[in-house]
């Protein structure tokens, strides 16, 4: 899926229901920092339409996590703009914010960071229904109960404390705290990376249930590549700040284009041994350069296994490939126009 259906709306209705649910527009977020300015996310245009799940993925320090922030304003954009359901919010008031607050949600990589201990579990997630004037008293303890039923959880945990519960347990109350209020979108940064590994599975097919369900788009940041193959339609890979590519999963996992995409899931394992021994993992020489100053040119060519001279000098901007599946997206001055990609892995065979 990549865009949500054109429908045209009754006569009446308050919002058409067709734009996307979260649109980034050249977003960037600088920070000062004492040796200069950190270009933590510089120039990102990524869409998530209805429904839709797509997933944030690139290495540690690349942007995800400020994207998701500034895309919930969490976090203030330097620049660019935060479209959520059509609506410009990027320099709405907190009070403008407010009521649209409940489209939109972000669960955290660490839930006992986010579910304030003093709180019960049916008051966490009975909060958001009462601060929008959703339901209160009985109605909402009927909506928290029902709640805790679709996130696996028996109805006596809803008096329980957070400290009480286990990690995954804390995580699926964060499920039903977000989902109360049925947003159209869910922002889900890492959602399972703080969780014992063997309940991370159990969280993750959670989160696709729900989804499958209720229909939300959802933006699923993540270093974990067989999750993000399992759970998203499209996916974005972030390098220092910036998109590098964007492509279906499939479509991605099949043949990543981009020299940065094919040596991050040539590190990826593979559950058959056979194409486990016969994959080339191509080592990517260096640190991520740092984001105070990145390199000119393509900012992965100080990395690049195949870069030639206008690498090191020319920016390569991110453009759609007209010739391969719709929505594929590559920022690589050595992918031609009909798709054809170079090879990372045998940097010396022809393209
Ligand atoms: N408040 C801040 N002040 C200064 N620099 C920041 C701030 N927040 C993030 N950064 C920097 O911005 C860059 C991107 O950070 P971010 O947390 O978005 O990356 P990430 O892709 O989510 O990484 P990870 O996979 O480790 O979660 C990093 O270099 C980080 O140090
Ligand atoms: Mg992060």
């Amino acid at each position: 899926m990549t865009t949500a259906p054109v429908v045209p709306a009754p006569a009446g209705e308050p919002r058409a229901d067709t734009s996307p649910v979260l649109e980034l527009t050249t977003l960037t977020r600088h920070f000062a920092a004492s040796k200069g300015t950190v270009r933590a996310v510089d120039g990102v245009t990524l869409t998530v339409g209805r429904g839709e799940v797509v997933g944030l993925v690139g290495e540690s320090g690349s942007g995800k996590s400020t994207v998701g922030r500034c895309a919930v304003r969490l976090d203030e954009p330097t620049s660019g703009t935060v479209r959520i359901n059509g609506t410009d919010i990027t320099h709405l008031s907190r009070r403008a914010l407010r009521p649209l607050r409940k489209d939109f949600h972000l669960v955290f990589q660490d839930p006992s960071s986010s579910l304030d201990p003093r709180m019960t579990v049916g008051q966490i997630i009975a909060e958001p229904l009462r601060l929008h004037g959703i339901a209160r008293g009985r109605a909402a303890r009927e909506r928290v109960a029902a709640l805790l039923r679709q996130v696996g959880l028996r109805p006596e945990y809803i008096d329980r404390n957070p400290h009480e519960l286990s990690g995954g347990q804390r995580q699926r109350v964060s499920l039903a705290r977000a989902l109360s209020v049925d947003p159209d979108l869910l922002i889900a940064d890492e959602p399972t990376s703080a969780l014992d590994v063997s309940v991370q599975a159990s969280v993750l097919n959670l989160l696709a249930d729900l989804q499958r369900d209720r229909g939300f788009g959802c933006l699923f940041i993540t270093h974990d590549l067989a999750a993000v193959e399992f759970l998203a339609d499209r996916i974005a890979v972030m390098y220092l700040g910036q998109i590098v590519e964007v492509a279906p999963t499939a479509e991605l996992f099949a043949a990543p284009k981009h020299p940065y995409t094919q040596a991050l899931l040539s590190a990826a394992p593979v559950p058959d041994p056979v194409e486990q021994r016969s994959r080339r993992r191509i080592v990517l020489s260096g640190e991520l350069p740092s984001p105070l100053a990145p390199p000119p040119g393509c900012r992965f060519h100080t990395r690049c296994p195949v870069a030639v001279d206008r690498c090191r000098t020319e920016v390569p901007g991110l453009r759609a490939l007209p010739a391969t599946a719709k929505a594929r997206q590559v920022s690589c001055h050595l992918v031609t126009a009909d798709g054809a990609a170079p090879n990372a892995a045998a940097p010396n065979a022809a393209a």
